[in-house]
C-alpha cells in the first residue's frame, strides 16, 4: 500500500476507525488478536484510528499500544488520532469529584506525553482538544500545542465537539492550522446542516470527522421499513453503507468515525463510502429521519 505515514485527510480517506469500544472485545484484548485486526484493516487501506485518553477508563489506548509493542512493525503504518481534556469524575483527584475539562496547557502537555506512552507510538498524527472548555486560556493552550508538535510529539492538530466561534478563538491565537472538528453528524443527528455550522466547517477548512456515524446503533429504527427496504433495494447497500454514502455526500466530504469493530461493518461501511446515492433518496431518508419535508 502507498505511504501510509504521510497522507493527510484527503478526500478520498473513506473512514477513521474509532477505538472506543475497543473494550467491549474481550478477543481483542490479546495482543496477536488486536494486531492481527489492525493488519486486516491495513490491507483494506485503513490506517486511522481515533482514541482518547478517556476511552475505556484508559484501557483502549493501553490495549492498542500493547499490540504495537508486540507487533512493532505496526507502528510504521498505523496513524492515530487521540484526544485528552475530558477528566471524569473519578479521575478527579480533588474532594469535589466532578467530572469537568480541563484544556488547560500543562494539563494537556501531559495528556500528551501519557497518550505516547500508552500508545507506544513516538508520534500523534493529530491530537485534538476533547471538547470546550469555557475556563480555556487560549493563547496558553495554543503555546502547549505549538511546543508539542515542535518537538515532534504531534503532527497536527485540531478540535472536537467545538463551535465556530470557539475553534475561531483558538486559530486566532496560533499559527497553526486546525485541520479537523470531531463533531457528531448523521442521519440520526442532523441538525447541524442547517443552522451554518457545516457551511463554517468549509470556510475555515476544518475537515468535518463525524463521531456516530451509524446514530450508536440505532440508525435503522428511525428510518420507518417500507422506505429503508426501497432504498436498500435501489442501492445494493445495507443499513451500514447507506448511513455512510448518505454522510459523504455532503460537501467537504465529512469522514465518518466508525464505531463499529466488525470486519463485515466495516466492509459495508467501505462499500457505502463508494456509493453515490440519487439527491432525491438523499433528501427522503433526510425527511424520514426528521418526521418533516424541507420547507
Ligand atoms: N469526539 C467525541 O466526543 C466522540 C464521541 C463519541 C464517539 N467518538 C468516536 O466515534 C467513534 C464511533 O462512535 P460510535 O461507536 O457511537 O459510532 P457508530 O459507528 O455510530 O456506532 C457503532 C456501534 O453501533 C453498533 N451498530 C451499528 N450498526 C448496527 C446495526 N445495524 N445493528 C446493531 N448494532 C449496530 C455497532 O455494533 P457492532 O460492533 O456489532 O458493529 C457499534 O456498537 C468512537 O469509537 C469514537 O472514536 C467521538
Amino acid at each position: 500500500m502507498e505511504n501510509v505515514r504521510t497522507a493527510g485527510f484527503t478526500p478520498e480517506t473513506p473512514l477513521i476507525l474509532g477505538m472506543m469500544r475497543l473494550h467491549d472485545h474481550p478477543e481483542l484484548t490479546r495482543p496477536d488478536n488486536l494486531a492481527n485486526w489492525i493488519a486486516a484493516r491495513l490491507d483494506e487501506g485503513l490506517n486511522l484510528f481515533d482514541h482518547a485518553d478517556i476511552y475505556g477508563g484508559g484501557e483502549c489506548e493501553r490495549l492498542f499500544g500493547n499490540a504495537l509493542k508486540t507487533h512493532p512493525l505496526l507502528r510504521e503504518k498505523v496513524r492515530v488520532i487521540t484526544k485528552a481534556g475530558i477528566v471524569p469524575a473519578n479521575q478527579d483527584r480533588s474532594p469535589w469529584q466532578v467530572k469537568h475539562y480541563q484544556a488547560e496547557a500543562g494539563y494537556l502537555e501531559s495528556a500528551i506525553d501519557r497518550a505516547l506512552v500508552s500508545l507506544s507510538i513516538e508520534q500523534i498524527d493529530t491530537f485534538l482538544i476533547h471538547r470546550p472548555d469555557p475556563l480555556m486560556q487560549a493563547d496558553d493552550v495554543a503555546r502547549a500545542l505549538e511546543k508539542a508538535v515542535s518537538a515532534g510529539k504531534v503532527r497536527q492538530i485540531g478540535v472536537s465537539n467545538f463551535l465556530p466561534e470557539q475553534w475561531r478563538w483558538l486559530a486566532g491565537n496560533t499559527g497553526l492550522p486546525l485541520v479537523c472538528n470531531q463533531s457528531q453528524l448523521s442521519l440520526a443527528h442532523t441538525a447541524p446542516l442547517f443552522d451554518g455550522t457545516l457551511e463554517a466547517h468549509l470556510t475555515d477548512g476544518l475537515r468535518w470527522l463525524a463521531w456516530s456515524p451509524l446514530g450508536g446503533g440505532n440508525l435503522a429504527a428511525r428510518i420507518p421499513t417500507d422506505i429503508l427496504d426501497r432504498a436498500l433495494a435501489e442501492t445494493g447497500l445495507d443499513e451500514t453503507g447507506l448511513a455512510v454514502a448518505w454522510l459523504r455526500q455532503l460537501p467537504g466530504t465529512p469522514v465518518p468515525v466508525l464505531g463499529s469493530m466488525s470486519p463485515d461493518r466495516i466492509r459495508s461501511a467501505l462499500h457505502g463510502a463508494q456509493s453515490l446515492l440519487p439527491r432525491p433518496l438523499w433528501y427522503r431518508l433526510l425527511e424520514s429521519v426528521r418526521n418533516q419535508a424541507v420547507a
